[in-house]
């Protein structure tokens, strides 16, 4: 267990309901008497903004690499601003977005994954990571791109494949996102919760 505390993030393609999950998870542990607190990256952070800003919704295209780099500066901001503060308090912090997050939206765009995580490597290790499966098809659907569609499916693709890599390494955990919200949240939950108690048995 991280720092006295929890550690853990939420991944998936963007319009996959991640946020919308996070938060329901956060306010399901909290009912059950847990610290828990939701955080996002980017970060509210100076880079986490300038990121959103510059990156995301500047309209300019910043090179993969340029990317890459600043949100490792703007993810070791977050942690150690954020979440190793609350996790010596023994606090759960739920990340909205984390690691994985560069290594598939990066290494989608044809980074190395090696370098994503060299450059990465002072990020605390997460002692749970998430991912919310959702077609490309559906979550293009969704977000209704305003360039062309085939383009945003064909990145969606590539940036499933990444994070399936993951998947299929351990790494993350598989929750299908294609069910009703209330069950991928009962099931995310219970996942959080028997990892939890792996942990405490461990460590006792
Ligand atoms: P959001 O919509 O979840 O706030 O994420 C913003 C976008 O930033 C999303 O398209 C994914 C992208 N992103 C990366 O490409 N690399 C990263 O490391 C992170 C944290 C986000």
């Amino acid at each position: 267990m991280n720092k006295h505390g929890f550690f853990m993030c939420v991944e998936g393609l963007d319009g996959c309901g991640k946020t919308t999950q996070t938060k329901i998870l956060v306010k399901e542990l909290k009912k059950m008497g847990y610290e828990a607190i939701y955080t996002a990256e980017p970060s509210h952070g100076k880079i986490g903004r300038f990121i959103k800003r510059y990156c995301l919704h500047g309209g300019k295209r910043v090179s993969s690499i340029v990317e890459a780099l600043l949100f490792a500066a703007d993810r070791y901001e977050h942690v150690e601003n954020e979440v190793v503060p609350a996790l010596k308090m023994g606090k759960i912090v739920v990340s909205d977005r984390y690691v994985y997050s560069s290594l598939a939206y990066q290494g989608a765009a044809g980074l190395s994954l090696d370098w994503i995580r060299k450059i990465n490597q002072h990020a605390l290790t997460p002692d749970l990571a998430i991912y919310i499966d959702v077609e490309p098809e559906i979550v293009v659907k969704r977000l209704k791109p305003k360039k062309s569609v085939m383009e945003n499916l064909e990145t969606q693709r590539k940036v499933r494949e990444v994070y399936m890599h993951f998947v299929e390494s351990g790494e993350l955990v598989r929750v299908n996102g294609n069910k009703p919200i209330e069950e991928v949240a009962k099931e995310i939950l219970s996942i959080v919760l028997s990892r939890l108690k792996e942990i405490k048995i461990r460590e006792a």
